[in-house]
Order: C-alpha cells, then sequence, then structure tokens
C-alpha cells in the first residue's frame, strides 16, 4: 500500500486539489462547479469527496486529482505525479528508480534538456560579457537565476562534448533538437552564442529552448527555437506558465505578453500573472486556430480575465486582433494595454520603469473601447469613413461577444462616442451575426473538438497502458487480449510512450481491487466520447442541410444517438460505477 500514488491520495483530498484550481460549491454530499474543461453557465460538474473523483455531465470529463491536474494543466501521468507528490510532500526519486527496469525515451529528453539547462547556467556564470548584456536590459539576479536564463558558447561542440561526457547518445541529443549533423554526419550544436531562455511544461520541467544571438552577425534570426520532440509542441505552449500559473488564479485575470524579456521583465515588476507566447505564436497565420484556441483555454481555466498587451506595431496590433477575438468568442473578458508607437512591454519596464508598467495595465482597456479609440483617431473626423471602419473593424468584435447585455453595453457606448444612431448600430450587427455565425460555432467547435480529442487519446492511453502491464505480469486480472482487440491498430500510436504507459498503468492500479470496473467505465467513456463525436457532426450537417427530408432524418439519428447516450448514462449507475 506504499505506491506514491496511494501515499499521495492519502494526503491530498479531491476537494483540496480541485478547489485549488476552481470554485466548488456544496451539493448534498457532493461538491459541484462549472465545468473547467467545457464552456457552461450552470453547474454540471460533480466532485464526490468519499469516492476521491469527478464527473462531468456536460462534457463527461471524469477522473481523480491525478486526471484532473493532467487535463487541466495540460501534463503527462509524471509531470502530474510530480506536481503532486510535491504539493504533498511525497518523495518520488527513490520509488522510481526501483519500480522502472528501463528509462523511457520521453525520461531521458527530460533529463538531458535539464543537463543542458544546467551547463547553459554555468557558461553565463562565467561571461561577464553577456551578463552585463542582461543587466543592462533591466534583468536582475533573481530574474537570471529564477528563470534558468543560460548562455550557448559560440563553438560548434561544446555542449555535444558536455552531453557525451555525462553518457547521452548522439541520437538522444539530436531527438532533444540540441544537436544536428552535417552532410558528413558529424554533429554539431544547434545552438551557438545565443542567450538560452528554457521553456518549461506547466510542472516545471524544461522541454525547450528559445536562443537570443547574442552578436548579431546579420543574417541568423533574433530568436531560434527548438525543433518539434516528442516532449514539446511548438504552438502548444506557453512560456511562463509554471511561474504565472498560481498567481492568475489568486489576482483573477492574465497578462499576455509576446516575448521572453516582456515575460520576465513583467514578472521582475511583480506581475507574476503574466504568461508569453513560444515564438509569434498568435499572430502567425501559420498557427491553426485550434492552437490559439488551445493556448487561451489554458489560459481561461485560470481566470476568464487577459489583458492583451503585444508590441505596439503592426504585428503586435495582428495579433491583438486575433487572440482578442477569439477570447471574446471563449466568453473571456479581453481588454488591451495601450503602449506608445514602436514600444513593448520589455522597453517601457526597462526604460521608464515598474511604475509605468502598472499605470499601463491599470489603464488597460476593453478591446473594443481600445479599438474603437484607434478607429476614431484614424479618422481625424470624418465621420463617414468612421462609420465604415466601425462596420468592418469593431462590430464584428461585439458580435462575437458572449452575452446580449454586453452587446447592448457595447452599442450604447459605440453610439455615444461615434454620434451613430444606435439602431444603425444594431441593423448592422444584426447582418454580421448572420454572416459570422459560422465563424463563431467554428471557434466554439475547434475549442471542444480539441478537448474531446485530448480526452478520447486519453482514455484509449490509459487502456493500452492496462493492456500491456498486464500482458506483463504473472496473474493478469483483466482480459489484455480482449482490450487490446477493442482498441484496435491505437499501440501504433502510442508506440514511443509505451513504456511510460505500462509504467502509469502499473503505479496507478497495482493496489486497485476494481481494476475490472476501472477498465469497463473506460470502454464505456471511450464509446460516449464516439457518439459524442458523432452527435456533433450530425448537428453540424442538420445546421447546413436546406432540405426538409433530410433535416428529419437527421434528426431522427441524433435522437437515436441520444438514446445509445442515455444507456450508457443509466448503465454507469446501475451498476454503480460512479
Ligand atoms: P520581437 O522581435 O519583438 O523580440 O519578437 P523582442 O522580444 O522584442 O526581443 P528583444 O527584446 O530584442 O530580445 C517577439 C518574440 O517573437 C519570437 C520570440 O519569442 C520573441 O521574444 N521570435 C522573434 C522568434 O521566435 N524568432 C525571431 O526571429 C524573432
Ligand atoms: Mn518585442
Amino acid at each position: 500500500m506504499n505506491s506514491p500514488v496511494a501515499k499521495i491520495k492519502e494526503r491530498l483530498s479531491i476537494e483540496e486539489v480541485v478547489s485549488s484550481y476552481i470554485k466548488l460549491e456544496r451539493a448534498g454530499s457532493n461538491l459541484k462547479a462549472r465545468c473547467p474543461f467545457h464552456n457552461e453557465k450552470t453547474p454540471s460538474f460533480f466532485v464526490s469527496v468519499d469516492r476521491g473523483t469527478y464527473y462531468c455531465f456536460g462534457c463527461g470529463a471524469s477522473g481523480d486529482i491525478f486526471t484532473f491536474v493532467e487535463e487541466f494543466e495540460g501534463l503527462d501521468f509524471k509531470g502530474a505525479l510530480r506536481l503532486l507528490a510535491d504539493r504533498a510532500g511525497v518523495q518520488l526519486e527513490v520509488y522510481s528508480l526501483e519500480m522502472k527496469e528501463a528509462e523511457s525515451e520521453k525520461e531521458k529528453l527530460y533529463r538531458v534538456m535539464e543537463e543542458a539547462t544546467k551547463f547553459f547556467e554555468n557558461n553565463l556564470v562565467n561571461n561577464q560579457e553577456v551578463l552585463e548584456y542582461l543587466k543592462n536590459r533591466g534583468l536582475n539576479d533573481k530574474s537570471i537565476k529564477d528563470f534558468r536564463i543560460g548562455f550557448a558558447l559560440l563553438d560548434w561542440h561544446k555542449l555535444f562534448e558536455h552531453l557525451k561526457s555525462k553518457n547521452f547518445s548522439d541520437k538522444i541529443m539530436e531527438r532533444a533538437g540540441l544537436v544536428k549533423d552535417n552532410a558528413m554526419k558529424a554533429w554539431y550544436d544547434r545552438f551557438r552564442g545565443r542567450i538560452m531562455f528554457p521553456i518549461s511544461d506547466s510542472s516545471g520541467r524544461v522541454i525547450a529552448f528559445s536562443g537570443r544571438i547574442f552578436v548579431d552577425d546579420g543574417k541568423s534570426a533574433k530568436y531560434l527555437n527548438s525543433p518539434e520532440t516528442p516532449i514539446f509542441s511548438k504552438n502548444a505552449v506557453l512560456f511562463g506558465i509554471d511561474k504565472a500559473k498560481d498567481s492568475i488564479r489568486k489576482n483573477n485575470f492574465s497578462i499576455l505578453v509576446e516575448g521572453q524579456m516582456d515575460l520576465i521583465l513583467s514578472h521582475q515588476a511583480g506581475y507574476k500573472n503574466t504568461v508569453s507566447t513560444s515564438g509569434t505564436a498568435l499572430a502567425d497565420s501559420t498557427v491553426s486556430k485550434e492552437h490559439v484556441v488551445s493556448n487561451l483555454g489554458l489560459i481561461r481555466r485560470l481566470s476568464g480575465n487577459i489583458v492583451l498587451s503585444f508590441d505596439a506595431d503592426k504585428a503586435g496590433a495582428n495579433a491583438t486582433i486575433r487572440a482578442g477575438k477569439i477570447a471574446l468568442s471563449l466568453g473571456m473578458d479581453v481588454k488591451v494595454v495601450e503602449m506608445p508607437e514602436g514600444v513593448d512591454p520589455a522597453d517601457l519596464i526597462s526604460k521608464n520603469g515598474v511604475e509605468a508598467w502598472k499605470e499601463a495595465i491599470k489603464n488597460s482597456k476593453h478591446i473594443i473601447e481600445f479599438l474603437l479609440k484607434k478607429v476614431l483617431k484614424n479618422c481625424k473626423g470624418d465621420m463617414r469613413k468612421a462609420g465604415r471602419e466601425i462596420k468592418v473593424v469593431i462590430l464584428p468584435f461585439v458580435n462575437a461577444l458572449e452575452s446580449s447585455i454586453e452587446k447592448a453595453y457595447f452599442v450604447k457606448k459605440i453610439s455615444d462616442l461615434s454620434g451613430i444612431k444606435e439602431s444603425a448600430l444594431q441593423d448592422d450587427l444584426k447582418n454580421i451575426e448572420q454572416e459570422q455565425k459560422y465563424e463563431k460555432d467554428e471557434i466554439k467547435v475547434a475549442g471542444e473538438a480539441l478537448n474531446k480529442l485530448y480526452r478520447k487519446d486519453y482514455i484509449e492511453r490509459k487502456l493500452l497502458g492496462i493492456a500491456l502491464w498486464q500482458q506483463s505480469v504473472a496473474e493478469p486480472i483483466v482480459d489484455f487480449k480482449k482490450i487490446l482487440e477493442k482498441l484496435g491498430e491505437i499501440d501504433k500510436k502510442f508506440e514511443n510512450i509505451k513504456e511510460d504507459l505500462i509504467f502509469e498503468a502499473e503505479v496507478f492500479y497495482s493496489n486497485n481491487e476494481d481494476l475490472k470496473k476501472s477498465v469497463n467505465e473506460m470502454f464505456l467513456n471511450l464509446e460516449e466520447e464516439n457518439i459524442n463525436e458523432e452527435l456533433n457532426k450530425k448537428m453540424m450537417e442538420l445546421r447546413q442541410t436546406k432540405e426538409e427530408e433530410t433535416g428529419k432524418r437527421i434528426l431522427k439519428e441524433i435522437s437515436e444517438l441520444n438514446k445509445k447516450k442515455e444507456n450508457i448514462k443509466n448503465g454507469r449507475f446501475n451498476t454503480g460505477a460512479r
């Protein structure tokens, strides 16, 4: 009974863990809340204190403290384990050493990234010139240390040689994106002559680097980032999230910037609720809407209030428009920081001081007001032009608002400031509502689909882990052959993380008498997810069809799917799985 999972569960109740993320209310012997995993107005997310589990009747999210932390923070099982062990004061090291025979690839990648971070940190300590530069940019010693800033020497092999001396293989270094090979198949360091900013996941493990050129050679990019690796998905990571998440929850708002320096200086100025996109993620049209939705979704789980503060230039304005519209559609309250032309938060803080940044944040305006002011200023009293611009630029944002009360409020505000009649604005807004209905649905569907995708993936991974683990034990409790059969081809999809999955299943279920029941439950959840997917598709078809007969047919199919879903829910209660 001494597994770390059991120990952690003994020390941390589900109530304690979940309520540190979201506000719970009493509901009889249970607790309830608005579900953090999908957008809803009335609570359908229930926590059973006795069972130590949660279940959402709206989206089907379910599990215990570990799955909650995984899904909420976007971590894998080991990340969640690490985070909760820390919190519970449970030691992991000793245990995991005896648990695992072979270290998985992912584990090695985390270890090599950690070693590289240390190496870069050490290089910096001994480099007065670079330290001087960082000081001049306004960073203090504490920030340099806290953010683990380092330096990659201007040399082709220093990191490679160091990692070799620590017994890392070429392959792992390459997989981690730290070295590349040339035409002669010789390895060389990817990052050379760069100030290194480690990027961490929300449990604090280093998963990537962003390297800023130190001496500009006129041809290399200013920032060079790690490539996609098994532990780093570029567009899905927010820089600083590990240090910002508690503060975002506590202060109930986040500040989103675009740049390493901006982020670190904002933290240093006392705004620890600041996160940054890594790379030009939000403005870049090659970054999919799903990813913007997913980044903003994670921030929204922490707080619905967001302040955008991108560069005061064209790229920054585009990012504001793109991210702002999506955030509004997700039901967030969006404000924008106004800054002098051409300035970014880092400039403002280092040149004008902490007070100027405070003032800028305090004076941030709702995105609609922000844009309206810009438009009115641009039109310099040409009211016909202003009218056109308002229709094209501003009203789509009003349309993106979720609440009708808010919409009415802003229509009035625009009318007051521009002198255009409210009724005229209302008419235009109606047209836009029609035109953009599809786009809005698309954002919602993208967000939900992404969540669903994660959840399905998640259940499948769990089941595969259990099957593979049971396959390897002397006296299996469940019929692993049957599970594998039912799962079909998916083991190829998870080939790289098999070791992790087995580890997870073993730690998680080795003392669990209800393994069989859990497996049944997971298959039910999986079926439910499939039905939900099917339902979403049908809804979409229904909206798009114009033929009455087809409409009728689709409605009938929807009703049948709903019946199936109902049966699953009933089954769940009858078997007492919940
Ligand atoms: P900026 O060009 O605004 O850089 O890019 P910055 O933050 O002001 O840089 P400093 O202050 O001169 O050091 C904003 C962000 O876009 C990404 C980086 O994350 C950067 O912080 N970026 C920029 C890249 O990924 N590659 C680049 O070549 C440039
Ligand atoms: Mn910048």
